[in-house]
């Protein structure tokens, strides 16, 4: 796809600011300090060059060490694999190494970052299932003692890997109850060798606490939970408060949590209602609210994220600016060694209230 030069302005929200106009862009290209343009229409770039571009002009840092985020709450269908797709995805513009690593059996980040999309094209039955097969997943790590880092998938941005679901996770979750200091198997045995090569790595979860769940709030940093602004989340939203806390309480963990409204309805008195009640009564959570919205709905199914598919939207720009709130928390600006200083201090990453 080629990215005109005002659609990469808005993309990285550039249009909020008189600082840095589509001349300043050009003048960029010109002086070669951004990759010239090799799109198929006039004035415009292909996808892997975007990177280069984020990189120097956009709004998200390089993290300083390997940060790790899981997007989970205990509700479905609340935006949980969508803010994966749109945080990973925007990262990687950015020129941030990032890898997805997919949790939930359902595999909806698997097919959204497109590790399937070659199997419906597969011209028989014989040479889809053999298309199949060759995906790997976690369980290898487990059952193969393969290494985390030959299950990467490629995706169509370079910044941009996966570590695809498959249908063993079930096998996997199972033999986890088992394990000795099974909470840690997965940041021990996949996690620490990402962080070798990655800079970001987002954990997209299945609503449902498991033990797949409880070892990527053990291997996190950051954990990202989707609220919808619905009546139904509410008794869910206490339940679920309780249980992180005893859990990080258990486990000693001290992970960063933060809270995102989803499925924001602003002609819909309770959905503003909701929305209000959640600023007031939680400190760890966002200002800005993804809304309900067909164009999030079409990115979704384009497998794309909400500024790539339509970066002038109200959506997209408010998800811009949930970006640059997630990017602001503390663990994005400390550094490995005060970190751990601090864990051993017996410190949080701030002043959470659970
Ligand atoms: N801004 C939006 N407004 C309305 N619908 C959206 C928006 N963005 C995405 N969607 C739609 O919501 C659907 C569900 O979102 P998503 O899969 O992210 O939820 P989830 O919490 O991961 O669900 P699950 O619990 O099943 O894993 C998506 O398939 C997409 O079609
Ligand atoms: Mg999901």
């Amino acid at each position: 796809m080629a990215y005109a030069a005002p659609k990469l302005l808005k993309l990285f929200s550039f249009t909020d600011s008189p600082d840095f106009t589509l001349d300043d862009l050009f003048e960029a290209e010109k002086a070669g300090k951004i990759p010239n343009f090799t799109g198929r229409r006039k004035s415009s770039w292909t996808l892997p060059q975007i990177g280069a571009i984020g990189e120097q002009f956009g709004f998200l840092a390089k993290p300083q060490k390997p940060v790790v985020i899981t997007s989970f709450i205990t509700k479905g269908g609340v935006l949980k694999s969508t803010l994966v797709l749109n945080l990973a995805r925007m990262a990687a513009l950015h020129n941030i190494k990032t890898c997805v690593v997919g949790l939930d059996m359902q595999g909806d980040i698997t097919a959204a970052l497109g590790c399937q999309q070659d199997l419906e094209n597969a011209s028989d039955l014989h040479e889809a299932l053999t298309q199949l097969s060759a995906i790997r997943g976690l369980p290898e790590v487990m059952f193969q003692k393969s290494s985390p880092l030959d299950l990467i998938v490629e995706t169509d941005i370079p910044q941009l890997s996966l570590i695809p679901e498959t249908p063993e996770l079930v096998a996997l979750e199972q033999s986890l109850t088992l394990k000795i200091r099974r909470e840690f198997w997965l940041k021990e045995n996949v996690i620490e060798p990402l962080k070798q090569e990655f800079d970001l790595i987002v954990l997209d979860a299945s609503p449902n606490w498991n033990q797949l769940i409880t070892n990527a709030l053990a291997a996190s940093d950051l954990l990202l939970s989707p609220l919808e602004c619905k009546i139904n989340n509410f008794r869910n939203l206490k339940m679920f408060q309780s249980f992180i806390a005893e859990f990080k309480h258990d486990l000693q963990l001290q992970f960063d949590h933060f809270y995102i409204p989803t499925r924001f309805s602003e002609q819909r008195k309770l959905s503003r209602e909701i929305f209000d009640w959640y600023q007031s009564h939680l400190d760890n959570c966002s200002s800005i609210p993804i809304r309900e919205s067909v164009a999030g709905e079409e990115a979704s199914a384009l497998n794309q994220s909400i500024p790539e598919y339509s970066p002038s939207s109200p959506v997209a720009l408010e998800m811009n600016s949930i970006l640059k709130m997630i990017w602001n928390r503390p663990v994005f600006r400390m550094a490995e060694g005060q970190k751990s200083k601090m864990l051993s201090e017996g410190g949080s990453y701030g002043a959470f209230v659970e």
